[in-house]
C-alpha cells in the first residue's frame, strides 16, 4: 500500500455516496433495516441541490381535482417520448401517493388546502382522464419543497442513527475481480485523510450534471461525480443526449423561477405582447411539458420576437395575478426575482430564457435501483453491489423528457426502493472480505495522478471551454454539422485535461484540487453527452433535432449506452426500452403522437 497516502478503513453494510433527497432518503430506508450505514456526501447534507427544488412532488392525491395514478403512469410514458421503461414509471405513479403521505408523517411541512389537505397545484404536462384535462397534481410546500423535504429526510436520518461523513469526496469505486463493487475511497477535504469504506452495497446517489453546459439552474456542486466514477470502471451511462432545458430561468444569471408559477396563472408573452404558447400547445398552452415550452420559447427568439435590447429573451408575466397568491404560494420566487432580475414581481414581468436544468440520462438501473451492466446476451444485466438513484441514475423514468415534480417523486420512490431491494440482499453485519491491494492501489493511482497534474491548463480554463462547448454546439436544437463540430471540439478538450495543472498539491482543503476531480468527472459526461445526441438521427423529448425532426419508434425507441474504451474513445451501444408493465391488470401506453 502507498506510503504517501495512509489509509483508514472503514466497514458498513451500505454505503451511501450522497446526502440529496435520493441518498438521503436511502440512508434512512437502510438504517430504520438495521442496516449499518454511512452516509459520505462532500457538502453538509441541506446543502445538497435538493434543497432548490421549488414546485413540488407529484402525486394522484386527489385533493383538488380528480385523480388516479394510472393518469399519472400515462402522463409521465407521454412525457417520456416512449423512451421510459413503463415497469419502472408504473412502480413509481403506483407509489407516489404513499411515499408523499410518508413524506407528510416524517414531518414535511406541505401547505394546506382550506379543508387541510395537502396543497396541490396545476404542473406542465399533468392531466386527468388520459389528456383530457389539467391535473392538479404536484404537492407543494409553497415554492419551496425541495428544502422542506431536505431538510426532513436529514433529520429522520440522524434519528436512525445513520454515520455521515461529511465532506468527503468519494474518487473511485472499489471494484473487484469478478466486478462486484465493494465499496469506494474517499478523501476527507478538511484533514486531507484518504479513506477506504467497504459496504456490502454502494449506492450512487450523487445527482445531476447540469455544470457541464455553460448556463444552468443548477448548484456549483453538480458534477455528477457517481456517474464519473462508473465511467472510469467500465459501467456505461445511458441516455446522456436527454438534456432538459427549463423554460423559465432567469436571463443571464441561471436561477430557477419554478413552473408553478404558471401552475399558480402565470403566462409567457413575447415582445409583441402576445401569450404565444396558445399557438404552440393549444390546450395546455403554458403547461405543455417543458421541451415544448423551451422549443416554443427558443423558436420566438429566433424568430424575432424576443424582448429587451437583443430580443434575445421572454417575459414570464405574474402582476395580473392577486398578490396574496404570490406572496402565499409564490414567496420565493418573489425573492429570488428581486435579488437576480430586479424585478418586483407584483408590477413587472420577468426576463427569462430556457436555461439547462436536469439530465434524464446517467447511471442505468432497473426499479429496484440495481446498477445495469449489459452483456452480450442479458441487456439487463445487473452490476452486484451497486445502486444508483436519483439524476446521476437512468431507471428510466423519465426517458426522453422529465415532467416537472416527478424528479421529487423519483428520488423517494427509488430511495425507499433501493432500500428495500438491500434489506432482501444483504444481511446486517456480515462480514467483509478481504480486497485485493490492486484495487485500492489503483484508486490511489488515479487520486495521485490527478494531484501531480503540472501542465499548463489551469482547471477553470479547461472548464470554461468543454462549458461554452456544450452550451453552443449541444442546446435546445441540434443538427448534424452543429454536434459534429462540437464534438470536435469537445475531444480536443477532453484531451487538454493531459495538459491540467493543479497548482496547490496540498490535501487540506483544497478546491483546486477537488474542482480537478470534478472537472474530470464533467468531461466524463460532457463526452457521453455530445457523442450520443450526434449518434440519435431522430427528434424525441428533450433531443431536437433540426435535420431529423421526427421521432422514429422503428429504429430509435431503444436506450443509448455510452462508455469510453481503452484507448479513450466513446463508443455506443443501445438496449431495448422496456415496454411491458410490471402487473398483469396494467397495460402498457402505445406510442401516439405527443401533442399538448
Ligand atoms: O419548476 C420547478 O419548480 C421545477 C420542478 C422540477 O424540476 O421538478
Amino acid at each position: 500500500m502507498s506510503k504517501a497516502y495512509p489509509i483508514t478503513d472503514h466497514f458498513y453494510d451500505v454505503i451511501v455516496v450522497g446526502a440529496g433527497g435520493a441518498g438521503l432518503r436511502a440512508t434512512l430506508g437502510m438504517a430504520h433495516a438495521g442496516l449499518k450505514t454511512a452516509c459520505i456526501t462532500k457538502v453538509f447534507p441541506t446543502r445538497s441541490h435538493t434543497v432548490a427544488a421549488q414546485g413540488g412532488v407529484a402525486a394522484s392525491l386527489g385533493n383538488i381535482t380528480e385523480d388516479d395514478w394510472r393518469f399519472h403512469m400515462y402522463d409521465t410514458v407521454k412525457g417520456s417520448d416512449w423512451l421510459g421503461d413503463q415497469d419502472a414509471i408504473e412502480y413509481m405513479c403506483r407509489h407516489a401517493k404513499e411515499a408523499v403521505i410518508e413524506l407528510e408523517h416524517f414531518g414535511v411541512p406541505f401547505s394546506r388546502t382550506d379543508d387541510g389537505r395537502i396543497y396541490q397545484r396545476a404542473f406542465g404536462g399533468h392531466t386527468t382522464n388520459y389528456g383530457k384535462e389539467m391535473a392538479r397534481r404536484a404537492c407543494a410546500a409553497a415554492d419551496r419543497t425541495g428544502h422542506a423535504v431536505l431538510h426532513t429526510l436529514y433529520q429522520q436520518s440522524l434519528k436512525h442513527n445513520a454515520n455521515f461523513f461529511v465532506e468527503y469526496f468519494a474518487t473511485d469505486l472499489l471494484m473487484d475481480e469478478e466486478g462486484v463493487c465493494r465499496g469506494v475511497l474517499a478523501w476527507n477535504l478538511d484533514d486531507g485523510t484518504l479513506h477506504r469504506f467497504r459496504g456490502h452495497m454502494t449506492v450512487l446517489a450523487t445527482g445531476g450534471y447540469g455544470r457541464a453546459y455553460f448556463s444552468c439552474t443548477s448548484a456549483h456542486t453538480c458534477t455528477g461525480d457517481g456517474a464519473g466514477m462508473a465511467t472510469r470502471a467500465g459501467l456505461p451511462l445511458q441516455d446522456m443526449e436527454f438534456v432538459q432545458f427549463h423554460p423559465t430561468g432567469i436571463y443571464g444569471v441561471g436561477p430557477l423561477i419554478t413552473e408553478g408559477a404558471r401552475g399558480e396563472g402565470g403566462f409567457l408573452v413575447n415582445s409583441e405582447g402576445e401569450r404565444f404558447m396558445e399557438r404552440y400547445a393549444k390546450t395546455a398552452k403554458d403547461l405543455a411539458s417543458r421541451d415544448v415550452v423551451s422549443r416554443a420559447i427558443t423558436i420566438e427568439i429566433r424568430e424575432g420576437r424576443g424582448v429587451g435590447p437583443l430580443k434575445d429573451y421572454i417575459n414570464l408575466q405574474l402582476h395580473h395575478l392577486d398578490p396574496d397568491v404570490i406572496h402565499q404560494r409564490l414567496p420565493g420566487i418573489a425573492e429570488t426575482a428581486r435579488i437576480f432580475a430586479n424585478v418586483d414581481v407584483t408590477k413587472e414581468p420577468i426576463p427569462v430564457i430556457p436555461t439547462v436544468h436536469y439530465n434524464m440520462g446517467g447511471i442505468p438501473t432497473n426499479y429496484m435501483a440495481e446498477v445495469i451492466r449489459p452483456t452480450a446476451d442479458n441487456p439487463d444485466a445487473t452490476c452486484p453491489g451497486l445502486m444508483a438513484i436519483g439524476e446521476g441514475a437512468s431507471v428510466s423514468v423519465h426517458g426522453a423528457n422529465r415532467l416537472g415534480c416527478n424528479s421529487l417523486l423519483d428520488i423517494i420512490v427509488f430511495g425507499r426502493a433501493a432500500a428495500l431491494r438491500t434489506k432482501d440482499l444483504v444481511k446486517p453485519n456480515t462480514p467483509h472480505k478481504d480486497l485485493n491491494p490492486s484495487i485500492t492501489e489503483k484508486a490511489l493511482a488515479h487520486f495521485d495522478r490527478i494531484r501531480q497534474s503540472n501542465g499548463s491548463l489551469k482547471t477553470s480554463e479547461i472548464r470554461l471551454n468543454m462549458q461554452r462547448t456544450m452550451q453552443d454546439y449541444c442546446a435546445v436544437f441540434r443538427t448534424e454539422d452543429v454536434l459534429r463540430e462540437g464534438i470536435e471540439k469537445l475531444d480536443k478538450i477532453a484531451t487538454s485535461l493531459a495538459e491540467l495543472k493543479v497548482m496547490d498539491k496540498s490535501l487540506i482543503w483544497n478546491s483546486d484540487l477537488l474542482e480537478a476531480f470534478e472537472l474530470e468527472n464533467l468531461m466524463e459526461q460532457a463526452l457521453a453527452t455530445i457523442h450520443s445526441a450526434e449518434a440519435r438521427k431522430e427528434s424525441r423529448g428533450g433531443h431536437a433535432r433540426e435535420d431529423y425532426a421526427k421521432r422514429d419508434d422503428v429504429n430509435w425507441m431503444k436506450h443509448s449506452l455510452s462508455y469510453r474504451d481503452e484507448s479513450g474513445k466513446v463508443r455506443l451501444s443501445y438496449r431495448p426500452v422496456h415496454y411491458y408493465t410490471l402487473s398483469s391488470d396494467v397495460e402498457v401506453f402505445p406510442p401516439q403522437e405527443r401533442v399538448y
